[in-house]
């Protein structure tokens, strides 16, 4: 294991990786786009300032010739599986969420009562022609393992619930569907308290599979971090050095 005390990479850093920052440009000019052509109503505003899009973009742009896949878990308002899809279209996108009408839902961000309907639009737009690359489902994260088919992702990105069981279920899930090409990502960590739950996750986990990981700052100025995770031989060299030197 690498000590997550000693690999945390920061948000300025990692900005200033050639990859990353052309990425972001990618990404923040498909979310000008949707805003501008009205493709989505966007709830909330902070979304795109996290560093996540940019990961998403240059990790799967690396496999520009294949088909390649990506699990969303946690779709919200649907505009980061959007810009994705715009900017690379050669994805096949699969991304969950829960049921409109499910509790969670509403508790979530005390979300009131037209945020839910324009999520609802949104959702029915991402299964329209207008996204032919996103398919968008309605189902607890719980339900992953019974309801896709067993197939590899080259990118897991883990944005559902993230207390208690949510990133152990969520994690567990993406290792059965994860090899030595995927990255898995998990949001909204902190990283030097061990009873979060994605670390509690991680370290438990971690005793069953060979996993390589790194933290990135998720946004300038916060201490919330995204954990980026690689399952495989602690002999491979980390893919993420790529970016990290
Ligand atoms: C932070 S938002 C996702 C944001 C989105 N991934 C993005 O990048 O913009 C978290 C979402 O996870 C969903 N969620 C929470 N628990 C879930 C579960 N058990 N299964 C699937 N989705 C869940 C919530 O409903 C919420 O919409």
């Amino acid at each position: 294991m690498k000590g997550i005390e000693t690999i945390t990479i920061g948000y300025d850093k990692l900005m200033y990786a050639k990859c990353i920052h052309n990425s972001n440009i990618l990404y923040q000019d498909a979310w000008k786009n949707i805003q501008k052509r009205k493709l989505m109503d966007t709830i909330m505003s902070k979304m795109n300032t996290s560093i996540h899009g940019s990961i998403i973009v240059w990790w799967l742009s690396q496999y520009k010739m294949k088909n390649t896949k990506l699990l969303e878990i946690g779709t919200f308002c649907g505009t980061n599986v959007m810009a994705i899809s715009s900017i690379l279209p050669n994805v096949s996108i699969t991304t969950i969420d829960l049921r409109s009408d499910d509790k969670r839902l509403k508790g979530f961000y005390s979300l009131p009562a037209n945020s839910i309907e324009a999520m609802k639009r949104n959702r029915s737009r991402l299964n329209s022609e207008q996204c032919p690359n996103i398919s968008f489902l309605e189902m607890s994260s719980t339900m992953l393992h019974r309801s896709l088919p067993q197939q590899n992702y080259e990118l897991i990105w883990i944005d559902g619930d993230h207390t208690t069981f949510g990133p152990y279920n969520d994690l567990h899930y993406a290792l059965t569907v994860a090899d030595a090409n995927t990255l898995i990502l998990m949001d909204d960590v902190f990283a030097n308290d061990p009873s979060n739950a994605t670390i509690a996750a991680l370290r438990y986990l971690e005793a069953d599979y060979e996993l390589n990981y790194i933290f990135i700052q998720k946004r300038r100025n916060e201490e919330k971090v995204i954990a980026a995770i690689i399952k495989g031989n602690m002999d491979h060299v980390h893919p993420l050095t790529k970016i990290t030197g």
